[in-house]
This record gives structure tokens, C-alpha cells and sequence, in this order.
């Protein structure tokens, strides 16, 4: 296996949110970023929609050289990473790997509830997979997991529209929603890569004394964990510290909109599918 950087994928600009937090902690590898903006939002498409989009895009950044793919979207992680690591990985190359972030969040959320009674918010997909309450309740039994789906939220935030009064009312109407199943939810999983750029508007409907979870440091730590305990896979990671931007839309919107999400300048090139569905 050839030497490459780390590929980070999401639908859209949400995995940005999640490099961000990455080339932070781990900032001297290389990092190929595809947001798939042309096809993007994801959530509320079909599961085999959702695997064959994303099977595509980690097609695309193998062919960019990454030996290690993280699929910064829940929605992926959720819907499309099993079925690519058990069928086609073996066919690609068994030697690299495509890592999701629910796992490594369900590893870890457990601990900042008191109550025991905690809420996830994710795309509808994410929340018909269950994924969460599957992985968290193998990490902590003890914990009740209490979901809501919110399919208005990744358009908003794809559309630039976070801070106006649609936005709240929509923010509103789901944690309300979410906290009405329980009134002793303490702790708010953000279990999606967009989310954090609507946390002004949530934490304003949310109880003070409730935490809101983002996943980009979790993810963060977790993938530092992973190449410490995968030394083979660490050194074919190279380390320029470059960070390379690709979308399926159009680079000059990726650019302007993309740096909210990622704190940063950055500059992106059209990357174009082989195949659409
Ligand atoms: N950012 C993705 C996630 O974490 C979802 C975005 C979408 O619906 O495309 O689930």
C-alpha cells in the first residue's frame, strides 16, 4: 500500500466541522476533505441511495491515494459504512480502511450524563437506523437513549439560513420534541456533522443545565487513539500538514460557505463523479 493522506468525507460541508477539530489535535498529516454538494442533503434519502452515493465518494478519495478514510456524516456512518467495510473494502484494496464517527461517540457520550437520560438529534436517516441506541446501549446499559429525527435542520444549514427566525422555529419544534419524551434528558448528542453551526440557536431552546455534545473533538481524540494502536496504518499516512478541498458543486460557493464551518480560509477544486445514480 502506497503512502497518502487522510480522507475526510461528508455530504456536504458538515465533515468540515469535524476536520476542523481533526487537523487541530492531528495537524501533521495530510487531509483530502469531498463534500458531496451536488447530492447533499443525504438524510432523507434511501438507504441503498445513501450507499451508493457514498461508496462513490470513498472511490474517489482511494483514487486520491488516502489509505485511511473517516466518514465525518453520521448519516453514511449509519446507512453505508458496514456494508463497505464487509463487501467492498475486501475488493478494493483489504489493506486500507473507512472508519464512521457513531461508534466512537456512542464510546464516550455515557459519560457526560448524570441522569442517565439522554438525547440524540440526527437525520431522519440516522434516526431510522436506530445506530445510536444499538451502539450506545452496547457501551452503557444503563443509559436510555431518547431520539429525535430533524430533516429541516441540514437544509437550513446547507442554505446559509441558520440564524433567523425559521431557523428557531424549526430548532424549537425538535428540542421540544426531544425533551418532551423525557424530562430528565441531561445531555444532547448533536449526532450530526451540521449541527454545530445551529448551537446558538439550540442552546437558546435548551435548558441551561443541559449539555450539548458536539462529535468534531471526540472524533478528533478517537482517530488519535486509533493511529497510536495501528502503527502499520500511521506510517503510510504522510505528513506535509496539507489540506486539499474537494465538491461535487461549485468551488466558489464551497469556499465562501464552507469556511464558516471549517474557521478557515479555504479554497476548493470540482471534483466529478464517475458515475451518478
Ligand atoms: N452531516 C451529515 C450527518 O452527520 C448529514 C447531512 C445530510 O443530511 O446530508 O449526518
Amino acid at each position: 500500500m502506497q503512502a497518502g493522506p487522510i480522507g475526510i468525507f461528508d455530504s456536504g460541508y458538515g465533515g468540515l466541522t469535524v476536520l476542523k477539530e481533526i487537523t487541530a489535535t492531528l495537524p501533521q498529516y495530510d487531509y483530502v476533505y469531498l463534500g458531496d454538494n451536488a447530492r447533499a442533503p443525504y438524510g432523507t434519502r434511501s438507504f441503498e441511495t445513501i450507499y451508493h452515493y457514498t461508496l462513490e465518494c470513498v472511490e474517489q478519495l482511494f483514487d486520491k491515494g488516502c489509505p485511511l478514510i473517516i466518514l465525518a456524516c453520521n448519516t453514511a456512518s449509519a446507512r453505508a459504512l458496514r456494508t463497505i467495510q464487509q463487501k467492498n473494502l475486501p475488493l478494493i484494496d483489504p489493506d486500507k480502511r473507512v472508519l464512521g464517527i457513531i461508534r466512537p461517540t456512542a464510546e464516550v457520550v455515557g459519560n457526560y450524563t448524570q441522569t442517565n437520560h439522554v438525547g440524540v438529534v440526527g437525520t431522519s436517516g440516522t434516526i431510522a437506523s436506530e445506530s445510536y441506541v444499538i451502539e450506545i446501549e452496547k457501551m452503557f446499559p444503563e443509559v436510555n437513549v431518547f431520539q429525535e429525527a430533524c430533516p429541516m435542520w441540514v437544509p437550513l444549514v446547507e442554505n446559509n439560513e441558520m440564524n433567523n427566525a425559521g431557523a428557531d422555529f424549526f430548532v424549537k419544534q425538535h428540542i421540544d420534541n426531544l425533551l418532551n419524551q423525557s424530562s430528565s434528558i441531561d445531555t444532547i448528542l448533536l449526532g450530526c456533522t451540521h449541527y454545530p453551526l445551529l448551537i446558538d440557536s439550540i442552546r437558546k431552546h435548551t435548558p441551561s443545565n443541559v449539555k450539548l455534545l458536539s462529535q468534531g473533538k471526540i472524533v478528533a481524540d478517537s482517530l488519535a487513539e486509533y493511529l497510536q494502536s495501528h502503527v502499520n496504518m500511521e506510517q503510510h499516512l504522510t505528513k506535509g500538514g496539507s489540506r486539499k478541498f474537494y465538491t461535487t458543486d461549485n468551488p466558489e460557493n464551497f469556499d465562501e460557505h464552507g469556511t464558516l464551518f471549517y474557521g478557515a480560509p479555504l479554497h476548493s477544486e470540482h471534483i466529478e463523479l464517475k458515475t451518478s445514480i
